[in-house]
């Protein structure tokens, strides 16, 4: 017998991070995404497009939404998920992520792993024959910012020329909306405090990746929003990042998302968070409570958007 290495069947597609998918994909997922949302509102019922097919949901850390969206989405579709816990694997500790990723490939159709390094996302994808889909990492939410793209259009119709204003720490949520923004035709602003902006580095790839991407940064939150259709803001203390929270929060006092802010964006303008908010932190109660927040609808959609995506990986569609 020989034991294959880094083994990769034709037609295995992981969903990593969003701007090296292809455009039509991308489009394809949410149109699927819609259709699925549609069918599930209208009867109640779903196809049972992943009947007999397992996932394996890895979490080194918390999770909510994440964790129970994909678990609902597979139940939905006829099959089921697993939920393997932090620090029950061990990942590149009591075994290595390699080899972790060949053993779930064997009982599993597919893994989807939330983790502190994006690099074991990709050394999973890498050695695992499955699809494997990034729950977040410290470096991109891609789930979270396609299902945020299925809910900006389900408020404001056509996502081309919107614009996206992010207020807050430069993280992996950040960056991930970008490149949704890029692919999508939505022009982009982020505020961020000096010291925690997106890294150059992604901006420049995501303006190369997608020519003509209106993109601009700054300090000013007042500035960034005043002429959004959608302002956007998350956590000032990312999981992992607990350490600098006294820190983080003098220095992103300027940027809480309240009425005082808001005043300075058109009136229609929606908000929105990936939560799980700090109300009273980033964002105020009364903001988060307005008739302008859509958060709920947004985590919502982190449903409909998996079941899409699960259909797609898994699902033949
Ligand atoms: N937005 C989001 O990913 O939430 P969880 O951390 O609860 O999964
Ligand atoms: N930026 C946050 C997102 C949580 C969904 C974090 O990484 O903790």
């Amino acid at each position: 017998m020989t034991q294959t290495s880094g083994f990769q069947p034709p037609g295995k597609i992981d969903f990593l991070d969003v701007l090296p998918t292809p455009r039509p994909q991308l489009e394809r997922l949410l149109i699927l995404a819609a259709r699925l949302k549609k069918q599930y509102r209208a009867t109640g019922r779903n196809e049972p497009l992943a009947a007999g097919k397992t996932l394996a949901m890895i979490f080194e850390k918390p999770s909510l939404r994440t964790r129970v969206s994909f678990e609902a989405a597979m139940h939905h579709l006829g099959g089921a998920a697993i939920y393997i816990s932090p620090g029950e694997i061990g990942l590149g500790r009591r075994e290595s992520v390699p080899d972790a990723a060949r053993v779930l490939s064997g009982f599993c159709d597919a893994i989807m792993a939330r983790t502190f390094s994006h690099q074991t996302i990709e050394l999973l994808a890498r050695h695992s024959p499955r699809p494997v889909i990034n729950g977040l990492s410290d470096y991109s939410h891609p789930c979270q910012a396609l299902a945020d793209m299925l809910t900006i259009q389900e408020r404001c119709g056509d996502l081309r020329g919107l614009t996206l204003a992010y207020v807050g720490d430069g993280n992996n949520v950040a960056r991930s909306l970008m490149e949704a923004c890029a692919t999508f035709g939505l022009k982009f602003r982020i505020a961020s405090p000096p010291g925690y902006e997106l890294d150059p580095q992604s901006i420049q790839r995501t303006c190369q990746a997608v020519p003509g991407f209106d993109c601009s940064t700054g300090a000013d939150p007042r500035q960034a929003i005043r002429s959004a259709d959608v302002i956007y803001t998350d956590t000032w203390v990312s999981m992992g990042r607990e350490n600098e929270k006294q820190e983080r929060l003098r220095v992103f006092g300027p940027y809480q998302v309240n009425s005082e802010l808001l005043a300075a964006a058109p009136s229609q303008a929606a908000v929105m968070h990936c939560l799980p908010a700090y109300r009273g932190v980033e964002i105020t109660d009364e903001v988060m409570d307005s008739p302008r927040s859509i958060v709920f609808a947004q985590a919502e959609n982190r449903l409909h958007f998996q079941k899409g995506l699960l259909a797609a990986l898994i699902g033949g569609q």
